[in-house]
C-alpha cells in the first residue's frame, strides 16, 4: 500500500510527480522517491521519511526530464530507510513497486546465481532484476514487463523505466490500483485518481493483469497475454479544491467538520419523508434485496465498527439475522452460508486488501449477491459488487477514518430502513426512524458545537497512558470505534468494552490514573450503565460520560465530567455520539504533538494482507 505516480510528458516531470506523491501520501510515509530520465540517463532523489523530506533534497539538486516515476513507500519488506526506498535501479531498469511479491525469495537466489547484486531487503528490486534479465533477447520494455509478471506470485502496481527507452513509462497491476490519466500531449500513471487531479481528470481504470505502455502520444494497453485491450475513459468528478485543507490545522478537523455536509450528501435522493426511495442499490437492487433472508458483513478497522452497528439496527428493524466479521478472519475459515444470505463489504476506499480477497471468496460459497458499502466510485470492491451503495463522502485525507465512518452508518441506515420496511416493520415506527435520518445532518451540526467543551476535557488525557471505553447495544460499536481512534493518532493505549462486561475482568484495570469514557444514550439500557458506571466511581475511575441531553445522569456524583448532547433519537444516535469521541481523539492528538493526519506506522489505505 505505497502510492506511484509516473509521467511521459514534454515538461519538467518532477514537479508535477512530487505534488502526485503528496496526494498519495495517505497509502504510506516511510519514504519517498523519484527517477527522472533525461537523454538516456537516469537522476534519481529518495529520502527517508514523507514526501517532503524527498523534496527538499530535490530542490537542493533539481534535474530537468520528460519522464518520470515516484513512490511513497509503506515499509513491507524491509525497514524504513534510504537503500529501501523507491525507485529501485539494477542495469537498465527504474521501477516503482506497490504491493508484495510472495515468490521473491527464490527468485532473488536465482538472479543472485546469476550475478544480480542486490542492495536493498525489498522484493522490488527482484523485479526490476528479472525485467532487466528478460530485456534480453531482444525484447522491449513493454515485453520485459509481460514476460516478468507472468513469473510473479502476489500482488503488485508497477511503473518502470528503462535507459534504453526515453519517453516511455510501462505499469501493470494485479490485485493492486493503477490507473492511467490521459493528459493533452503528455500522459500519467496514478494508485488513484486523486494523484493526477493536478493534470487531468480523464481517467481509466486498468484491470488485473493489464499491462500499460505510456508515451507523450498515448496510452496503450495489453492482457497478459500480449493481446491489446480497450479499457473505457471516465471523467474523475475530483477537483482540486477537494482536496485541499483551507482553514483548518489538519484533514482530520476538516472531515470532522464535513460531516453534517457529507451526511447529507450519502442521504441526497435517495430518501424523503414518505421513506427510502427505490433503486437506490443500481439495477436491479429493489428485486434482489427482495429474496434477502440473512446478511453476513465484512470490513476492516473503522469499517467493521460500522457492520457491528448495522448487526444491532437490522436484526432490531428489519428482524434478519445478521453476522458481523473482519476480513481478514472471514477469508480464511469456511462460513455457513443459509440460503438468500447477502453479503456486505464496507470499505471506505474500496481497495483494503482483506475486504477485496473476502468478496472474491464470498462468490465461492454461495451468496444471494454482494452489496458494496464505498466511498471510492471505480474502486475494485465497488466494481466487483453486485450491488452498491455509495457513501459520497468525498475524499477522506486523514488517516484516522471520520466522515467515512458516519456516511457509511448513514449508508447502512438507508438499508435498514429499506428492509425494515420490507420485513413489514410497524409503519408508525418507520416513519419515526425515518423523521430521525432525515434530521441526522441537523443533529451532527449541534453535535459538533461541543467542540469547546471537549477541548478542555482534552486537557486531562495528556498525560495518561490508558483509557477505556465503554457502551452498551449499538452504542458498544461506537465506543471500539473512540477508543480505536484515541489509540490510532494519539498512542494512547485504549479498549473499548460492551459495559455490562467490565466486571467480569477489565474493571481490575480501574484506579484514580485510568479515565473511562462512557457513551449514555437515553433508552432502555440507561439504567443498566449506571450501574455499570457505579462500578467505576466506586473504584476510584474518573468518568467521562458523553451523555444524551434526556439521559439523566447526575453530574455532581461522578468524578470527571459530565457532557450533554442531543442524540436525536435512538435510531441516529450511534452517529451522533461519535462525533465528541472524535473531536476528544483528535485533540488529546494535537495536545499531544503527534503527526494527526498521518499517525505512525499506519497507512490510509491498506492494500497489502
Ligand atoms: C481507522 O481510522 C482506519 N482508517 C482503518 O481502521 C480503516 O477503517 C481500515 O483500514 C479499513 O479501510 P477501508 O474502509 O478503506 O476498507
Amino acid at each position: 500500500m505505497c502510492g506511484i505516480v509516473a509521467a511521459a510528458a514534454q515538461r519538467d516531470v518532477a514537479p508535477l510527480l512530487i505534488a502526485g506523491l503528496k496526494a498519495l501520501e495517505y497509502r504510506g510515509y516511510d519514504s519517498a522517491g523519484l527517477a527522472v530520465l533525461e537523454g538516456g540517463e537516469v537522476h534519481r532523489v529518495r529520502a527517508k521519511g514523507k514526501v517532503r523530506e524527498m523534496e527538499s533534497l530535490y530542490l537542493s539538486n533539481p534535474f530537468p526530464g520528460g519522464t518520470g516515476i515516484a513512490h511513497t513507500r509503506w515499509a513491507t519488506h524491509g525497514v524504513p530507510n534510504e537503500a529501501n526506498a523507491h525507485p529501485h535501479m539494477i542495469g537498465r531498469i527504474t521501477l516503482v513497486h506497490n504491493g508484495i511479491i510472495e515468490n521473491y525469495a527464490p527468485l532473488r537466489a536465482q538472479l543472485q546465481a546469476k550475478g544480480y547484486h542486490f542492495t536493498s531487503e525489498t522484493d522490488t528490486e527482484v523485479m526490476a532484476a528479472l525485467i532487466d534479465q528478460n530485456l534480453s533477447g531482444g525484447r522491449g520494455l513493454r515485453e520485459a514487463v509481460l514476460a516478468t509478471v507472468r513469473d510473479l506470485e502476489g500482488a503488485y502496481a508497477i511503473a518502470v523505466i528503462s535507459s534504453e527507452e526515453p519517453g516511455r513509462v510501462v505499469g501493470a497491476r494485479r490485485g493492486a490500483p493503477l490507473l492511467v490519466g490521459l493528459g493533452i500531449g503528455e500522459n500519467f500513471l496514478g494508485s488513484d485518481a486523486q494523484a493526477l487531479v493536478q493534470v487531468t481528470n480523464r481517467i481509466i481504470y486498468l484491470e488485473d493483469d493489464d499491462v500499460v505502455e505510456i508515451t507523450r502520444e498515448g496510452a496503450q494497453i495489453y492482457t497478459l497475454d500480449g493481446k491489446p485491450a480497450h479499457r473505457g475513459v471516465h471523467e474523475s468528478e475530483l477537483s482540486a479544491d477537494a482536496v485541499e485543507r483551507g482553514e483548518y490545522r489538519h484533514y482530520m478537523q476538516k472531515e470532522i467538520f464535513e460531516q453534517p455536509h457529507a451526511v447529507a450528501n450519502t442521504l441526497e435522493t435517495r430518501i424523503s419523508a414518505a421513506g427510502v426511495l427505490p433503486n437506490i442499490f443500481g439495477a436491479g437492487g429493489d428485486e434482489l434485496l427482495a429474496k434477502v433472508k440473512g446478511v453476513h458483513i465484512v470490513a476492516c478497522g473503522t469499517s467493521y465498527h460500522a457492520g457491528m452497528v448495522a448487526k444491532y439496527w437490522l436484526e432490531d428493524y428489519a428482524r434478519l439475522p445478521v453476522n458481523v466479521e473482519v476480513a481478514s478472519e472471514y477469508r480464511y475459515r469456511e462460513t455457513v452460508v443459509p440460503p438468500g444470505t447477502l453479503f456486505i463489504a464496507i470499505s471506505q476506499s474500496g481497495e483494503t486488501a482483506d475486504t477485496l480477497a473476502a468478496m472474491r471468496e464470498s462468490r465461492r460459497r454461495g451468496y444471494l449477491g454482494t452489496l458494496a458499502i464505498c466511498n471510492v466510485p471505480e474502486s475494485s470492491v465497488t466494481r466487483e459488487a453486485d450491488l452498491k451503495l455509495m457513501t459520497h463522502a468525498g475524499p477522506e485525507i486523514g488517516v484516522a477514518s471520520t466522515k467515512a465512518f458516519t456516511t457509511q452508518l448513514a449508508a447502512l441506515a438507508l438499508l435498514t430502513l429499506h428492509l425494515a420496511k420490507q420485513q413489514g416493520l410497524d409503519e408508525e415506527r418507520y416513519r419515526d426512524l425515518t423523521e430521525q435520518l432525515l434530521r441526522l445532518p441537523r443533529t451532527l451540526e449541534e453535535a459538533l458545537k461541543l467542540e469547546p467543551q471537549v477541548i478542555e476535557l482534552a486537557e486531562r488525557f495528556v498525560h495518561r497512558h490508558h483509557a477505556l471505553f465503554l457502551g452498551r447495544g449499538e452504542h458498544y460499536p461506537v465506543a471500539l470505534e473512540g477508543s480505536l481512534k484515541l489509540k490510532e493518532i494519539s498512542y494512547i493505549h485504549a479498549e473499548a468494552y460492551p459495559a455490562g462486561e467490565l466486571k467480569h475482568g477489565p474493571l481490575a484495570l480501574v484506579d484514580e490514573d485510568m479515565p473511562v469514557i462512557a457513551v449514555a444514550p437515553n433508552g432502555p439500557l440507561l439504567d443498566k450503565l449506571k450501574s455499570n458506571l457505579q462500578e467505576v466511581r466506586a473504584r476510584g475511575g474518573e468518568l467521562i460520560v458523553f451523555a444524551d441531553t434526556n439521559a439523566h445522569i447526575d453530574g455532581n456524583a461522578t468524578r470527571g465530567a459530565v457532557l450533554r448532547i442531543d442524540a436525536g433519537g435512538d435510531f441516529i444516535s450511534p452517529v451522533v455520539l461519535t462525533i465528541p469521541l472524535q473531536l476528544l481523539a483528535y485533540h488529546v492528538a494535537v495536545l499531544r504533538g503527534t503527526d494527526v493526519d498521518q499517525p505512525r506506522n499506519l497507512a490510509k489505505s491498506v492494500t497489502v494482507e
